[in-house]
C-alpha cells in the first residue's frame, strides 16, 4: 500500500486545484483571483509576523469556497467544505480543526457577531482578506457588488449607518458609496498585525483621494 501522507506543498498544490475548480463560476468578488491576491497578501504579512504559515495559506486559499450569502445564509458551509476536503488529503486533524474555526470566525459579518475563537494564524488571514477590501481593488470589488445588487452608485440624501446589527448589514440595499464610511475606512483601523496595519496606510490614503474626487464630479466642480 502506498502512503497516502503527502508533503505541505502537495497539500497546497492540491488545495489550489481543488478551490480554482470550487470558485469556477463565482461572481468576481469572490472567484479564484481574489482568492489569488488573499494568498498573495498572506504571505507579504508572513515576511514580517511570526506564524504557522501552512495553517495561514490553507486558510486563505479555503477561506472563501462557500460563501453563505449564496447558501440560504448557511455559515456552517464553508467551514465544513474545507475540513471534508483536507481530510480527504489525509491532513493532521489539528491544522484542519484549526484552518475551519478560522474560516468559522474570520470574516466581517462575523466579527460583528460576538468572536469565539483567536490566533495569530487567524489575525493574519483576516488582515489578507480585509487589505483586499480596501485601496483599488477594493473601490472595484464595492462597485462590482453594488452593481451585481442593482444599488445606486450615490444618493447624496441616504446617509451611512456606521454602526449597525449583523443583520442590517447583510440586508441593506445602501448605496456604494455608503459602504466605504460602512465598511471599507474603517478596516485600517481594524487591521489585526502591525504589519498589515502598515500596507493599510497607503491604500486607505488612497481611498480618501477618490472619494475626494469622486464628489468634486459630482457637483461639477473639477
Ligand atoms: P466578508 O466575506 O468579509 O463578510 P463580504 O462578502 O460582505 O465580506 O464582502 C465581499 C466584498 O464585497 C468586499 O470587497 C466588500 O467590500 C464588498 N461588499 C460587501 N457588501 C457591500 C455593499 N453593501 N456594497 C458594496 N460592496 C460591498
Ligand atoms: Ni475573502
Amino acid at each position: 500500500m502506498t502512503d497516502p501522507k503527502k508533503t505541505n506543498t502537495e497539500i497546497l498544490q492540491a488545495t489550489v486545484t481543488f478551490v480554482q475548480e470550487q470558485l469556477k463560476n463565482a461572481e468576481s468578488g469572490h472567484d479564484w483571483w481574489h482568492i489569488q491576491r488573499v494568498w498573495n497578501n498572506t504571505k507579504l504579512i508572513l515576511k514580517t509576523e511570526e506564524a504557522d504559515a501552512f495553517v495561514c495559506e490553507l486558510t486563505a486559499l479555503l477561506h472563501d469556497i462557500a460563501d453563505s450569502k449564496f447558501h440560504d445564509g448557511d455559515e456552517t458551509i464553508g467551514p465544513r467544505m474545507a475540513g471534508e476536503f483536507l481530510e480527504s488529503l489525509y491532513v493532521d486533524p489539528i491544522i484542519t480543526e484549526h484552518v475551519q474555526k478560522i474560516i468559522a470566525n474570520m470574516s466581517f459579518k462575523a466579527s460583528l457577531d460576538e468572536v469565539k475563537f483567536h490566533s495569530k494564524e487567524l489575525d493574519i488571514v483576516q488582515d489578507a482578506d480585509r487589505l483586499d477590501a480596501i485601496g483599488a481593488i477594493g473601490i472595484a470589488r464595492a462597485f462590482n457588488y453594488g452593481g451585481f445588487k442593482n444599488r445606486e452608485i450615490y444618493n447624496p440624501n441616504i446617509s451611512p449607518l456606521i454602526t449597525q446589527s449583523k443583520e442590517n448589514y447583510k440586508n441593506s440595499t445602501a448605496p456604494t458609496i455608503n459602504h466605504f464610511y460602512e465598511k471599507l475606512l474603517l478596516l485600517k483601523d481594524n487591521m489585526n498585525t502591525a504589519t498589515a496595519k502598515n500596507i493599510a496606510q497607503q491604500r486607505h490614503h488612497f481611498m480618501g483621494m477618490y472619494l475626494q474626487q469622486f464628489y468634486e464630479e459630482w457637483e461639477g466642480v473639477k
